[in-house]
């Protein structure tokens, strides 16, 4: 695969996908929304792969979607197009996919980070949704995912004021989960992502899928939804491989993904 705007790598399970756009600040342009969800596909598909990483550069993770490339567009143009719904399939994906964030995370790349399943950030990161200083408006999830983040009030100061927020605030906040040296943040997201893709791929998938039903269904509705997949993972080997390693006291080896083929 001959790649345009992004780098993709692969080591002890882990996809890593590497924003290439330095000239522009990895502003989000549609050929780097098309490569991510070709990057991320192959990720999918891979049974060897049991978590990705979507990371920037030290400067910038993403500055926004791109500006000079919105500038000119029309209105039917955008509508008949469904413009940036290509960038949902981004926070459809069903392996767990971590941002690690270092520099600015704007507009577009703010919501980017936003879409994946949590983000550990840099000290030098800075969060902000600045579309309305553009006259728009967040366009790829940012007034809904931000507002679940961070709550009401918090979302509605950045998003009206494009007020930016730095790696400590992002922390208490609840934004971040994590602020690294800037040095380390490419490595400790690494060991993370390492340590989730040793577990039971169809665990974690399963995890991932449930907590994310929060966001979507009642609680009766989520405490079911969780109740019966919890009941269908004793039909996998994992759950039979990890109990018994407990109570052998040796460390678990989960291989019930990694004979699976896929079929597309
Ligand atoms: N789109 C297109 N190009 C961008 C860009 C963007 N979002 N952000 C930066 N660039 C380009 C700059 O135009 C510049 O290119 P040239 O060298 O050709 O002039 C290059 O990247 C470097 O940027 P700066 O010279 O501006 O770098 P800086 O260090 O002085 O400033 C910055 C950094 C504060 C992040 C500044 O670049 C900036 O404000 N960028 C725009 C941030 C923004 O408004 N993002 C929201 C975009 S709209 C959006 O995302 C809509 C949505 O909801 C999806």
């Amino acid at each position: 695969m001959q790649w345009q705007t992004i780098l993709l790598q692969q080591h002890k399970g882990v996809g890593l996908i590497t924003l290439n756009r330095p000239h522009a600040l990895n502003a989000l342009n549609n050929q780097l929304i098309i490569e991510i969800n070709q990057a991320l596909d192959l990720l999918e598909k891979d049974p060897t792969i049991g978590c990705m990483v979507l990371t920037g550069s030290e400067k910038a993770f993403a500055a926004g979607a791109d500006i000079k490339e919105m500038l000119d567009l029309s209105f039917p143009q955008i509508y008949l197009d469904d413009f940036f719904s290509l960038a949902d399939r981004i926070a459809q994906r069903r392996k767990p996919l971590i941002a690690a964030v270092s520099g600015y995370a704007l507009g577009g790349g703010c919501e980017l980070a936003l879409m994946c399943d949590f983000i550990y950030c840099a000290d030098n990161a800075k969060f902000g949704l600045p579309e309305v200083s553009l006259g728009v408006l967040p366009g790829i999830g940012g007034t809904q995912r931000l507002t679940l983040a961070i709550g009401k009030a918090k979302a509605m100061e950045m998003c009206l004021t494009a007020r930016q927020m730095d790696a400590q605030e992002a922390e208490q906040t609840g934004l971040v989960v994590r602020v690294f040296p800037a040095e380390q943040l490419l490595a400790q997201t690494l060991q993370a992502a390492e340590k989730i893709a040793e577990k039971s791929l169809t665990a974690v998938m399963m995890i991932k899928e449930s907590i994310n039903r929060a966001f979507e269904v009642s609680l009766a509705e989520g405490l079911r939804f969780e109740r019966r997949i919890f009941h269908s993972v004793f039909a996998d080997a994992d759950q039979k491989e990890g109990m018994r390693a407990f109570v052998d006291k040796r460390p678990a080896q989960f291989t019930s993904a990694k004979g699976h083929h896929h079929e597309t």
